[in-house]
């Protein structure tokens, strides 16, 4: 009987570090979960979706909520029963012109719906890609919506939003469940083992009372022996300092990504109202982007171009006029900053490449606060280049090497060809 229990001991306290391992094996799978989900610029791992994610948030984000809010184009909640099928899908988002231009009349009734904007091509997605995107838009709309947070603008922030969620979310919801369970199973087989032991050693006047008490009180006395035992107190202290460590972690990963990001300003300054409804030129303020390195902020000498008539008599035009007698710059707070490691150069891309301010920025003449759209990670850049062709049109430059890419390829020249994904382009 004795030699039984003992036995029955044994295997408590086996089982018991056996969930000890399973607990901690849990923790990993978590916190590598984590990573996993904020990480957009890793090569995706685990499935179209999770792919379709990173297509999305780096190609279409900046025009399209996952929901049904309208960013730029429409949201694309449902979009797969509206569209007329998944190869009308296919054609559309790698050249939706193209598709207009047949006659189409799905693809014209759309085009119309939306104010006549083009939307940007992507030959360079196969068709597995854009299912991956309509994989991720289908599933984050299943998942428990993250419930659009409305910004200043009036538009949504949701494409932020999404972008961060996701079915990674999930899974690492149903690892934390597990993990909490595991925890529990943990506890009571600790207090077992503890009654067990006590159990089988030699009876003194003591444990007669523990013997005839009932089993929740015998549960209670395992359980406060449980707290004292330094096993489990390491086992507590290890799962802190895994979290902790998980913590760090995930703040050193979000470092410089702030999409999302729109501080107040020292002075309600609204794009909606200059660049939107008065059409006054991006570069009539933001001079140097055609010209060099910054796109530059105004000096408030070129608002006064201007409010020197100008609603003279508003409190925050009233602002302007105070730095211009104090002989100071107005504090404005930078919205979009690269780490110093990493170059970037307006000129390059708005005057040489012809891309467009608003393909990075997002629609600024539609905020009322500007607000980060892009993630500005080095994974945005890449994913840029690969995809993007050089625009070589007017550009004697470009001639030779577009006359030698040819020999070597069929494909068109992309940004990756002329060294766009060379480390030495991108830091100094
Ligand atoms: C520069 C903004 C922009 C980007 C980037 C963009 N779109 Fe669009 N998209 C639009 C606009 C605008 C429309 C509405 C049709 C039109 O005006 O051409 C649209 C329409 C669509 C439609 C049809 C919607 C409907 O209601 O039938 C789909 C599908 C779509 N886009 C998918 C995508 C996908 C996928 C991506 C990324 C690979 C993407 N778009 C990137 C602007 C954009
Ligand atoms: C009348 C002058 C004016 C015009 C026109 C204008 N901007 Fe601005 N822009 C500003 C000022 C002032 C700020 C700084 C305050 C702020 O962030 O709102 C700014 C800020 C920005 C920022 C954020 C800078 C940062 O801190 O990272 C971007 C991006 C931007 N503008 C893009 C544009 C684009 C694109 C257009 C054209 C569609 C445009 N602007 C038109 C005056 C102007
Ligand atoms: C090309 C002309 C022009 C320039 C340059 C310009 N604005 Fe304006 N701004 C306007 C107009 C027009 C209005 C609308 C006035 C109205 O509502 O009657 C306005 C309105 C405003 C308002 C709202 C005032 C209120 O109380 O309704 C603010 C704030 C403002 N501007 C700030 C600025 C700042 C800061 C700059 C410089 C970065 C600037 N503006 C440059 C033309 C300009
Ligand atoms: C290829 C992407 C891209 C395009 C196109 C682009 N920007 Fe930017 N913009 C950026 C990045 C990246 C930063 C952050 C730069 C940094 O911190 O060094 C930035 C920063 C800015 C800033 C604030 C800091 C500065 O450089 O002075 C302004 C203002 C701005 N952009 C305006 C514009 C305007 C206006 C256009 C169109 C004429 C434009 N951008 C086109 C990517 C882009
Ligand atoms: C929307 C697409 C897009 C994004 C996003 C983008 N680029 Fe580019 N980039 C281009 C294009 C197009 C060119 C080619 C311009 C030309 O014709 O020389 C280019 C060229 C460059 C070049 C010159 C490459 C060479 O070999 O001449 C550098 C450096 C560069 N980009 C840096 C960056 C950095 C840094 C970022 C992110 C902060 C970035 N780019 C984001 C489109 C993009
Ligand atoms: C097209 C531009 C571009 C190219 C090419 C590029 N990088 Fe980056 N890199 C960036 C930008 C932008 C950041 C800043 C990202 C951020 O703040 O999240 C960065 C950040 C980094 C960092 C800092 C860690 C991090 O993730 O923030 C390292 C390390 C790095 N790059 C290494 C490299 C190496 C090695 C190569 C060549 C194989 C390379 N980069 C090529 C744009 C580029």
């Amino acid at each position: 009987m004795l030699i039984h229990s003992i036995n029955i001991v044994h295997k408590m306290s086996c089982l018991y570090k056996l969930c000890g391992v399973v607990v901690l094996s849990l923790m990993l799978l978590v916190s590598s979960g984590q990573v996993k989900a904020q990480d957009a610029a890793a090569p995706a791992g685990g499935g179209d979706a999770e792919k379709g994610k990173t297509l999305f948030t780096n190609n279409c984000a900046q025009c399209h909520s996952v929901t049904g809010e309208k960013v730029v184009g429409p949201g694309l909640k449902g979009i797969e029963t509206r569209a007329p099928s998944k190869d009308w899908l296919h054609k559309w988002i790698k050249n939706s012109s193209a598709l207009i231009a047949t006659g189409d009349a799905y693809a014209n009734q759309v085009f119309n719906a939306n104010g006549k904007i083009q939307m940007s091509s992507f030959p360079s997605l196969s068709d597995a890609d854009i299912d991956g995107i309509l994989a991720y838009i289908d599933g984050a709309n299943k998942a428990p919506a993250p419930g659009p947070t409305a910004t200043t603008d009036g538009t949504s922030s949701a494409p932020a939003a999404a972008a961060s969620s996701g079915p990674s979310e999930l899974f690492t919801f149903v690892l934390i469940a597990l993990l909490l369970v595991m925890l529990l199973v943990l506890g009571v087989l600790l207090a077992i083992v503890s009654i067990l032991s006590k159990a089988v050693s030699p009876i003194t006047a003591e444990d007669v009372t523990v013997v005839t008490s009932t089993f929740g009180q015998r549960l209670k006395t395992g359980l406060s022996d449980a707290f004292n035992n330094p096993t489990l107190r390491s086992i507590v202290i290890w799962l802190f300092l895994l979290v902790a460590a998980k913590e760090t972690f995930d703040g050193a990963y979000s470092i410089g990504i702030q999409q999302g990001y729109a501080p107040k300003q020292p002075i309600a300054y609204s794009h909606k109202l200059h660049a939107g409804q008065y059409k006054i030129d991006c570069n009539y303020c933001h001079t140097g982007a055609q010209k060099g390195k910054n796109a530059t902020i105004p000096a408030a000498n070129i608002c006064m171009n201007c409010h020197g008539v100008i609603k003279k008599e508003s409190p925050e035009i009233q602002k302007i006029y105070t730095a211009i007698e104090e002989n100071r710059p107005i504090e404005w707070v930078r919205v979009h900053n690269l780490p110093d490691l990493a170059y970037f150069n307006h000129s390059q891309h708005v005057n040489v490449g012809n891309v467009a301010c608003q393909t990075c920025h997002g629609e600024i003449e539609k905020m009322e606060v500007v607000e980060a759209r892009s993630s500005l990670t080095m994974g945005w850049c890449i994913d840029c280049h690969r995809r993007t062709e050089v625009n070589t049109k007017d550009n004697a430059y470009y001639d030779k090497l577009v006359a030698l890419h040819r020999k070597e390829s069929k494909e068109p020249l992309k940004v990756a060809n002329i060294g766009g994904l060379e480390c030495s382009k991108c830091h100094y």
